[in-house]
């Protein structure tokens, strides 16, 4: 089913072109013990042609829902879930051990406002979320797609950020990071340009405290690398 708007520019005629990597990886034994006890109760698995998505159905209580896309191993999303019990947040990617790890985390720290998303989170805004239905959207560190013949894969492209500006309700936000400075100015460019956003920095955050330090952010921290933090909202 496809709850979108059809005037979006998100159902535009065409393929959807994948914005992540297929990887495969071996999830150890305590991921594979965690995700068997814990994915009927906290997991979704992200299915286009399933029915709408249903919050409330979901976390088992109804409250403002802020979406990671691609939350890798799910520091971020447990160590914010955490700080900010009166939000639910749902973490999608297509990576199973980051999903199954977020979920120990979970269960390890005691935190009924997490859920995990298995499969493409495009796919997931796109056919099954609702318009106005996310209070916050966060993408942190996505694949840079370094290659410029592979930018048409970065998830920071002009159809993906109508269709997350279309998912976030009036105020709703959109908080990017990234540690590739050359995809930070595409981000600031292909943001600016979304007639639906505004930028509440005039340019690059200063870094958020609410938004932890990871062990790729570390990494990208030891490399040299700067941090780009983009918060813009939704008008
Ligand atoms: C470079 S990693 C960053 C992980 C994490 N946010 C962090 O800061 O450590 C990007 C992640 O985005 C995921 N990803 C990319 N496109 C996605 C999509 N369309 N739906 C779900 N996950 C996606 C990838 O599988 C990968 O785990």
């Amino acid at each position: 089913m496809t709850v979108l708007d059809p005037r979006s520019p998100a159902t535009a005629p065409g393929p959807h072109i994948r914005t992540f990597h297929p990887r495969r990886g071996r999830i150890g034994a305590a991921r594979a013990d965690a995700l068997a006890r814990l994915w009927p109760r906290w997991g979704y698995d992200i299915d286009p042609a399933g029915t709408a998505f249903d919050a409330e159905a979901l976390f088992g209580r109804v409250a403002p829902l802020v979406l990671e896309i691609g939350c890798g191993m799910g520091e971020a999303t447990a160590a914010m879930a955490a700080n900010d019990p009166g939000r639910d947040y749902l973490a999608a990617d297509v990576h199973t051990p980051g999903l199954a790890n977020l979920l120990a985390l979970a269960e390890r720290e005691g935190l009924g406002n997490v859920r995990a998303a298995r499969g493409d989170a495009v796919e997931l805004l796109r056919d099954l979320m609702k318009p106005d239905s996310l209070d916050a959207v966060h993408v942190f560190f996505p694949d840079p797609w370094p290659k410029a013949r592979h930018h048409k894969r970065r998830i920071i492209r002009p159809d993906v950020v109508a269709l997350i500006r279309e998912r976030l309700r009036l105020g709703g936000v959109l908080h990017c990071a990234t540690d590739w400075a050359p995809y930070a100015d595409d981000m600031i460019r292909v943001l600016r340009s979304d007639p639906g956003l505004r930028d509440l920095h005039a340019g690059f955050a200063p870094r958020p405290p609410h938004r932890p330090v990871t062990k790729f952010e570390r990494r990208a921290l030891a490399a040299g690398r700067g941090i780009f933090d983009l918060v813009f909202e939704r008008r």
